[in-house]
């Protein structure tokens, strides 16, 4: 509370599994504030965030945990909305007018409105059944008469106490080094994510997470960003101890017009909270991820891509020597990547022409479909439907299909264009090239790649400032959605270079993500150790490569490669024309290993144990009757020399166990407790560098 007090019929709790988010709207009624965020019954006490001392020098929204902040709010710390009338007056001042409260849905909406520039604003909360993430949303309506200026338009603020200095976790990276973990101690000031790519990008995930500097291992605040396009998370940690995570869209084209009458909604925001630190946190968010699933979260086949064997030099020939090889292993699916298609020798042509090019097939592709299938094998097809090529037909034909600047020259990446899919003719052709495809073919998996950021802020012919992030976004959404209702059988891989894509939003769309093209051991184990802080592990591509790959030349065993693939959805990308008669025996052991534990693995309980960076490294799913545990566990230190001279074994502190029951490895029993609080042992020999152990409950 702050400023006047808080009037008891303006306060509401939204309830979560096990947390619950307070909010009210002071008595002089500007603004809605947080009262308190945390576990059930957190509410029932003085506010932690609230403030009502003095505020030298600033207002007292400037320092109070205010949900949507305006720069009337907040005129001298960050505001999440900036709005310009057409004069260039800046300052919207909002008045709470109504709200409506349904606690059994778990759903909140309180408006505000301001009368000078007629701006309206509805802040919309709701808290999915069975989860502790609190997703936001804003509905922006004019009505004016004039049209009005977007400067800025975050989705909110999330507001963290921080008395002890804010402990941040983010992830960092660039192509084939995604999801790097990354702490940042912030004392004070602001620190900002962000990608202006008009895709969420490879430098950054949209994803941060909040700890007090006294606490590490406990309570945790988490928040994400539902926006396939760019997006921009600030935390800022005032004098005061609070920290504020503005969280939303971010404008790198400049102002959007809001016409008169005219409404836009503000993508979604999601906040997460955990008492268990970060490990506890990822649970949240995978329990949401889970939700967002819905009825699609069944255990992913295990499959191989054909990528990293045969490049751009995809034929019938080549691909069926491969399934045949890949069908006996235990493979479920096979997928063919780019280079199927007409003019695709390399990446320099043949984007947007999606015809399966018959000199490859020449007995025809329902032919070649049909052999796979006949190996009891599902048949899945990469695509980059946004992308063209300069030397492609599409583009011939459609030039002014690209983003482009008039009278400026286009930036090609990777040889390639980006198709404007605001443009309802683009989204017409890139629905009905999918949808022609998935109806003429036995397809079953579709990889969606997308390998190049939108560099050009403009459309062919149009004036005046257009929202092409916004329509971009939306009907990349809208396909999505499209094709997941008239074809729910087919399951698809969101891919963008590696793992440039994965967001909220796709985590309810894709169902599997393609996190990163480095599949090399050590860099995978760092990459998925990140990925899986922010994505549940159905969501975890990867796949076992050839060694030494492409990447990384250090040598870990077969046995390391499958059991890092395992951690999620397990893959095949290794030319196995090549694996001698002892590597597919057993490989096709692990494949069948994994299939006794990938339910686990899809529904479990995850516990990140140590990292890649620690001699512990390892990953523990439990499934949720609690009464089998699936470790996957690796050596991370030298695989020769000192580091492997006799010694204690590694030992993995096991999580969420019944201290009193027994759980049995084989002929070994361990008691809850044992494994707990000594570990369960793992030795590393030259030969013996990861290990997959199931415990069952006794
Ligand atoms: C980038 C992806 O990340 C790769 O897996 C592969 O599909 C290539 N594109 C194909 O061009």
């Amino acid at each position: 509370m702050s400023e006047q007090g808080t009037d008891a019929a303006r306060r509401w709790t939204l309830r979560g599994a096990h947390t619950e988010y307070v909010v009210t709207v002071p008595a002089h009624g500007r603004w809605l504030e947080l009262v308190a965020w945390g576990p059930h019954g957190v509410g029932n006490g003085p506010s932690p965030v609230a403030y009502d001392g003095p505020v030298p020098f600033l207002t007292a929204g400037d320092a109070a945990p205010i949900e949507y902040a305006t720069d009337a709010d907040r005129p001298f710390t960050g505001a999440d909305l900036v709005v310009e009338t057409m004069t260039g007056h800046r300052r919207v001042a909002f008045g709470f007018t109504e709200a409506a409260h349904d606690p059994a849905a778990g759903t909140l909406a309180v408006t505000f409105a301001d009368p000078v520039t007629g701006l309206r604003a509805v802040l919309r909360y709701a808290v999915p059944a069975g989860a502790d993430v609190v997703r936001r949303w804003v509905e922006l309506t004019n009505t004016g008469n004039e049209p009005l200026r977007l400067a800025r338009v975050g989705t909110g603020g999330f507001c963290v106490p921080t008395p002890h200095g804010a402990l941040l976790s983010h992830q960092w990276g660039q192509w084939a080094q995604e999801f790097q973990l990354e702490h940042v101690d912030l004392k004070h000031g602001a620190f900002t994510i962000g990608s202006s790519q008009g895709v969420p990008g490879h430098l950054h995930v949209p994803w941060l997470a909040v700890r007090d500097g006294a606490e590490p291992d406990g309570p945790a605040w988490g928040v994400a960003v539902a926006w396939t396009g760019s997006w921009e998370i600030t935390a800022e940690r005032d004098t005061g101890g609070l920290t504020r995570i503005r969280a939303g869209r971010r404008l790198p084209d400049g102002p959007l017009e809001l016409p008169a009458r005219g409404t836009l909604t503000l993508p979604e925001v999601a906040g997460a909270y955990s008492t268990d630190g970060l490990d506890g946190l990822a649970r949240v968010w995978h329990r949401y991820q889970r939700l967002l699933a819905g009825d699609r979260l069944v255990p992913r086949p295990v499959l191989y891509n054909s990528w990293e064997a045969t490049y751009f030099a995809v034929d019938a020939k080549s691909q069926l020597e491969l399934a045949r090889i890949a069908a006996d292993l235990g493979v479920e699916t096979f997928v063919v990547d780019d280079g199927w298609f007409v003019g695709r020798n390399d990446d320099t042509a043949g984007l947007g022409d999606w015809t399966p090019d018959p000199a490859g097939f020449p007995d025809g592709f329902e032919a070649f479909i049909a052999e796979v299938r006949g190996l009891g094998l599902r048949f899945g097809l990469w695509v980059e439907p946004e992308c063209v090529n300069p030397r492609s037909r599409l583009y011939a034909e459609h030039p002014d299909w690209v983003y482009q600047v008039d009278g400026r020259p286009l930036t090609p990446i990777r040889n390639q264009y980006l198709l404007d899919l605001g443009r309802p003719e683009v989204a017409d052709f890139v629905h009905s090239t999918l949808d022609g495809l998935l109806r003429r073919y036995d397809i079953a998996y579709l990889k969606w790649d997308f390998n190049r950021p939108r560099t050009e802020p403009g459309r062919a012919g149009a004036d005046g400032p257009l929202d092409l992030d916004g329509a971009h976004v939306t009907a990349l959404h809208r396909i999505y959605d499209q094709l997941r209702r008239d074809h729910p059988d087919v399951l698809i891989e969101s891919c963008a270079g590696g793992g440039a894509r994965t967001d909220l939003a796709m985590a309810g769309r894709a169902d599997i993500f393609w996190p990163s093209d480095n599949t090399a051991p050590m860099d995978r184990l760092a990459i998925q150790h990140g990925f899986l802080h922010a994505n549940a592990p159905h969501l975890l591509s990867s796949w076992v490569t050839d060694a030494p790959g492409i990447f990384d030349p250090r040598p870990r065993s077969l046995a390391f490669r499958f059991v890092l693939a395992m951690a999620g959805v397990l893959g095949i990308g290794a030319d196995i024309r090549h694996w001698t008669p002892q590597q597919r025996a057993e490989a096709a052991g692990w494949i069948s290993r994994y299939k006794e534990i990938r339910e686990v693995v899809t529904h479990g309980e995850v516990h990140l144990i140590g990292g890649p960076d620690q001699a512990r490294c390892a990953v523990q799913y439990t499934s949720p009757d609690g009464r089998r545990v699936v470790v996957l566990a690796w050596h991370t230190g030298r695989s020769d020399g000192p580091g492997l001279l006799p010694s204690r074994p590694v030992r993995l502190p096991l999580r969420g166990l019944a201290p009193d029951a027994r759980y049995r490895q084989g002929d070994q029993s361990y008691s809850g407790s044992h494994l707990s609080a000594v570990g369960l042992p793992v030795q590393w020999t030259p030969t013996h560098d990861a290990d997959l152990i199931v415990l069952d409950r006794e």
